[in-house]
């Protein structure tokens, strides 16, 4: 096993959060086969991520999951040449499944393993191939990126695969987390971003007019916890409220988040002089959020690169994509390795 090993498929796992997720991807960013599951069911009534009930259902599940994997593409254990594992930030024991899983898959077939950085991996997600007939991305640097969940919003400079600087972050709720928390005082249910997103369709973005904190020229961190707690008083005033007007407060609340991602993505392509975007995480989902980056494309204003919508969420192919590039350049990790909870923000 030499560091000049071609990497031409890895497997790769993935279990920070609350999904559960297996992937074969190649070398042609090509997701071969690709099997995750949710647990939106077993938190909504908490109206929250527990992180017990999450890694115990990652155990339960993921050797299916694998199973599937590789039943589904029928591919060898000789064919696959490393293993890929999201190792670090999440949650403890979610991390704990994934990183055990694939220390004891990389021991008894003896193949290379590698811990990869969760939120790489979402920088990444836009140049995989779902289809093999979809062109490759060459060369996607540098770009701006902002990568925007339910437990992140930091937007960084990608200047090459490897080297990643900070340019702003929430310093207090990400943006999937005001989306989730606002669609819990309206009864939308948990995780609620997606369904936010569907009532504002039929709702007046100008109906309510909420903050779009910390906009002010140039500001590359984010804040939204002052637009959390005045949807909080919108709602509480209001009373009993029917259908269109949950629809307008959803599609006003909306705007406020995509108005400020938006404008402080343009001050990072300014900062920074970049006008190449990835967009990415949970949140970039959202079709609202789609429409106005499509748009800044449309005026010239950027090039946009979005990750199909299979691929916002968390997702083991992203971290494949990753960890067979880092293979490549020779990056090994021991068996002794383990999932790290928490880092510096800097740290990507
Ligand atoms: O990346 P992800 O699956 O997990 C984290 O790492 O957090 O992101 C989940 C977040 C949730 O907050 C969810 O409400 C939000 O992404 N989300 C959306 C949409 N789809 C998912 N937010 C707004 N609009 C959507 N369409
Ligand atoms: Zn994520």
């Amino acid at each position: 096993m030499t560091s000049k090993k071609q990497f031409k498929l890895v497997l790769a796992i993935e279990t920070s959060c609350d999904d559960t997720s297996v992937a074969l991807v190649t070398d042609q960013d090509h997701v071969v086969s690709m099997e995750s599951q949710n647990q939106d069911d077993i938190h909504a009534p908490f109206g929250g991520v527990i992180p017990e009930l999450a890694c115990r259902n990652h155990t339960m599940r993921i050797l299916r999951l694998l199973d599937g994997v590789l039943t589904r593409s029928q591919v060898s254990w000789e064919e696959i040449d490393g293993i890929a594992v999201t190792s670090k930030p999440g949650l403890l024991g979610s991390l704990l499944v994934g990183v055990s899983t694939a220390k004891s898959l990389a021991l008894a077939f003896q193949k290379p393993l590698i811990g990869v950085n969760h939120l790489e991996g979402h920088l990444h997600a836009p140049f995989l191939r779902l289809d093999l007939n979809d062109p490759i991305e060459s060369k996607p640097y540098p770009f701006v990126g902002l990568c925007v969940s339910g437990g992140h919003t930091s937007l960084y400079y990608v200047q090459k695969f490897g080297q990643y600087r900070l340019l702003g972050r929430t310093l207090d709720d990400a943006a999937g987390e005001a989306f989730d928390k606002f669609g819990k005082l309206l009864g939308l249910g948990y995780p609620a971003g997606h369904v936010v997103d569907r009532m504002a369709i039929k709702g007046n973005k100008k109906a309510f007019n909420f903050p779009r904190p910390l906009n002010k020229s140039g500001e590359l961190n984010f804040s939204f916890s002052g637009l959390k707690t005045s949807g909080a008083q919108t709602v509480k005033k209001l009373g009993e409220i029917g259908e269109g007007v949950v629809a307008d407060l959803c599609a006003s609340y909306q705007e406020a988040i995509v108005d400020v991602l938006i404008e402080k993505l343009q001050f990072a392509m300014k900062k920074t002089k970049c006008s190449r975007v990835v967009v990415t995480g949970g949140v970039s989902a959202n079709s609202r959020l789609r429409a106005e980056l499509l748009n800044l494309q449309a005026q010239k204003k950027a090039q946009v690169f979005l990750p199909p919508l299979k691929l916002c969420s968390d997702n083991a192919a992203m971290i494949g994509y990753v960890g067979l590039r880092l293979l490549q350049a020779g990056k090994r990790d021991k068996l002794t390795m383990g999932p790290q909870a928490y880092m510096k923000v800097a740290e990507l």
